[in-house]
């Protein structure tokens, strides 16, 4: 297998190294904006020369952000060439044009690492779909905002001072949005619940409520009650329905999640065969990330092209009712009232978001 390898940063050095030591593939061409010399590959600075290349069998993506990554993606599975990557972003948004593309072509098109860095969690799913009907997927699949509210949890920190300290130790970005509004959540989870359930989720159905207004009073009120609080993601399928959602969720003191520390990640999936299986570890890193790019470009030699078939387009109903802790201008009668917060009655998930979208200064966590 020859691969021109997109992007040479955190993941795509990784691959670069973990490839080096193997027989059955070589990165012969790294598209890398900088002047870079490598002892086995030609550094380029043109997409074109792998593009036009003949002898490239298989491109990885490993740049990020949605342009020029979608384009080059794109134009790679145009040319014939099988595509491996491991960006979220890019597979989540253009789930509808390239998968279908891949698919036209007889082309492997796979993205293990976009979920769960070094977990293999998009391969655990391809597995259990083909045995069973799954009912659910989700859980902890952001390492940042785990980290942040794993150390406000234990350490009683506020969010700022942590989420400093997360950008001084490399795990949250200078502009940490996508983490802590719960975005990179949202593309995972909407990309599980198209290969675990064989559909096209309608992205705009899927609401996201992130961390960013947490404080360290609220940690505090969790503690009280025996609960704790982490950025769960929650994809159903309720027979021919669906639901989906991210947002802060209240678990028990003793349940698996509780106890996820730092930036690890916790994902379940519930089966009708094999029941709740969960998969725990480094969600992100060099080394975990790109041992499952290279983990997918095995499957591609071994002829494994997507995980699922792409399925119907289908809309998330998030009519489910929960209770809530809410701090913010809540107006509507009350379960109950802890320190400066409320505890909602049952209010649908729905509604829910849409008032957070109307108080955006509130907290907001569901209760399990
Ligand atoms: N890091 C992780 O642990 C991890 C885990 C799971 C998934 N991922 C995903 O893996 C992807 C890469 O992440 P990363 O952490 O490796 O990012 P990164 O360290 O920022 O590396 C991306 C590299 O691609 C380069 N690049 C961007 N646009 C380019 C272009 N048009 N042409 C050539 N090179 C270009 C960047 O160069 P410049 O720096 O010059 O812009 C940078 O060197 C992302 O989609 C990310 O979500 C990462």
């Amino acid at each position: 297998m020859n691969i021109g390898l997109l992007g040479f940063g955190v993941v795509g050095r990784g691959v670069y190294e973990i490839t080096g030591a193997r027989a059955d593939m070589q990165v012969t061409k790294v598209l890398c904006l900088e002047d870079i010399s490598l002892p086995d590959a030609q550094a380029v600075k043109n997409f074109d020369e792998i593009l036009n290349d003949d002898t490239i069998d298989t491109v990885v993506e490993a740049m990020g952000g949605l342009h020029p990554a979608y384009e080059f993606v794109r134009a790679a599975l145009e040319a014939g060439k099988n595509v491996v990557t491991s960006n979220k972003a890019l597979v989540c948004t253009f789930y509808d044009e390239l998968l279908p593309l891949a698919e036209r072509k007889g082309l492997k098109f796979r993205s293990t690492a976009a979920v769960g860095g070094g977990i293999g969690w998009l391969s655990e799913l391809e597995r259990a779909r083909r045995v069973q009907k799954l009912t659910q997927v989700g859980g902890i699949m952001n390492g940042t905002c785990n980290y942040i509210l794993d150390n406000m949890t234990r350490l009683g920190l506020n969010y700022d001072d942590v989420l400093k300290q997360a950008q001084k130790l490399g795990y949250a970005e200078a502009n940490p949005s996508t983490d802590v509004d719960g975005i990179d959540t949202w593309h995972k989870v909407i990309l599980s619940a198209n290969i675990a359930f064989g559909i096209s989720l309608d992205k705009q159905t899927v609401p996201v409520a992130g961390i960013r207004n947490i404080q360290a009073k609220d940690v505090e009120n969790f503690k009280a009650h025996g609960l704790v609080c982490k950025l769960i993601s929650t994809a159903k399928c309720l027979g021919d329905t669906y639901s989906a959602y991210v947002q802060p969720t209240l678990v028990k003191e003793g349940e698996p999640e509780a106890a996820v520390p730092m930036n690890y990640n916790l994902i379940t999936f519930l089966g009708d065969t094999s029941e709740r299986m969960s998969f725990f570890g480094q969600g992100a890193g060099r080394y975990p990330t790109a041992y499952n790019v290279v983990q997918d470009l095995v499957d591609v030699l071994a002829g494994k092209g997507f995980y699922a078939p792409y399925g119907t387009k289908a809309a998330a109903d998030n009519s489910e009712k929960l209770t809530w802790y809410v701090r913010g201008n809540w107006t509507e009668e009350a379960a109950e009232t802890w320190d400066g917060a409320v505890v909602t009655k049952p209010v649908s998930v729905t509604q829910m978001h849409a008032w957070l979208k109307e108080n955006p200064d509130a907290f907001i966590a569901a209760i399990c």
